[in-house]
């Protein structure tokens, strides 16, 4: 049975504060956290719906015209949500997405910690080199992809020296169907990697707050 003791608040408080190892940070700004579960919610979609316009799963039996719409007003959320993230970057003058040479010199050894060669993964900003590497491509390529939308949207009304550019509409297909792939083969090591790695990022990214070691706490 269940003893209903009443403490007084402010022992509970102690008592809370005891259990707690180390200490809470603040490591995601609101605007971050926005910006990421709106990017990767949008962007989800836009893969999904991309890939049934490539090649409808008859079983889905899903409207192609609907499917089309989706696609693009997606598309439309995820650059407001990346707009989001470097209007933010810029108020705050953060560079933590930006790679550096710096950043990029331990990305050997990150990669012999992720194969279980090193113990300890090398020192890092806020993100390492392989993060950095990834998140950085994914911007690239999704704006590369949204812009071959916008061409191929117009159908040669407007932006026509881009078909020339690239070489065709089958050539425009081809980018934005590797792109996707690319993200297809990176977003679960993203996954996979933010559940393994270190929980408490994660709870970072959902309610900003983060628990560091604290030295007297350890
Ligand atoms: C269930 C799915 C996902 C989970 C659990 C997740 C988790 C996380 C976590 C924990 C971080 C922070 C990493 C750290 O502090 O070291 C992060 C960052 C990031 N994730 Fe995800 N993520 C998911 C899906 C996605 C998707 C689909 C995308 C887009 C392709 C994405 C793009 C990013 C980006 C760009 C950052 C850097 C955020 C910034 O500083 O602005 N994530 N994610």
């Amino acid at each position: 049975m269940k003893h209903h003791v009443k403490l007084r608040k402010p022992l509970i408080k102690e008592l809370k504060k005891s259990n707690v190892k180390g200490t809470i940070v603040q490591s995601q700004p609101l605007w971050v956290r926005i910006f990421h579960w709106g990017f990767a919610v949008s962007l989800t979609i836009v893969i999904l719906s991309g890939l049934q316009l490539h090649k409808p799963a008859s079983f889905l039996a899903l409207n192609f015209s609907k499917v089309l719409t989706a696609h693009i007003v997606f598309g439309w959320f995820s650059l407001g949500f990346l707009a989001i993230r470097i209007a933010d970057a810029l108020i705050r003058w953060d560079d933590s997405l930006i790679p550096k040479v710096q950043d990029l010199r331990h990305f050997p050894q990150l990669m012999s910690y992720y194969f279980f060669l090193r113990s300890s993964p090398p020192p890092a900003r806020k993100y390492n080199s392989g993060q950095l590497l990834i998140y950085f491509s994914w911007f690239v390529l999704f704006l590369l992809s949204s812009f071959l939308g916008l061409v191929s949207y117009w159908q040669g009304e407007h932006l026509i020296w881009v078909w020339r550019l690239i070489g065709g509409f089958q050539v425009l297909r081809w980018t934005k169907f590797i792109t996707t792939i690319y993200f297809l083969a990176t977003i679960p090591v993203h996954i996979y990697l933010s559940l393994t790695e270190d929980i408490s990022r994660l709870q970072a990214m959902v309610t900003g707050y983060e628990r560091k070691p604290s030295p007297n706490n350890r």
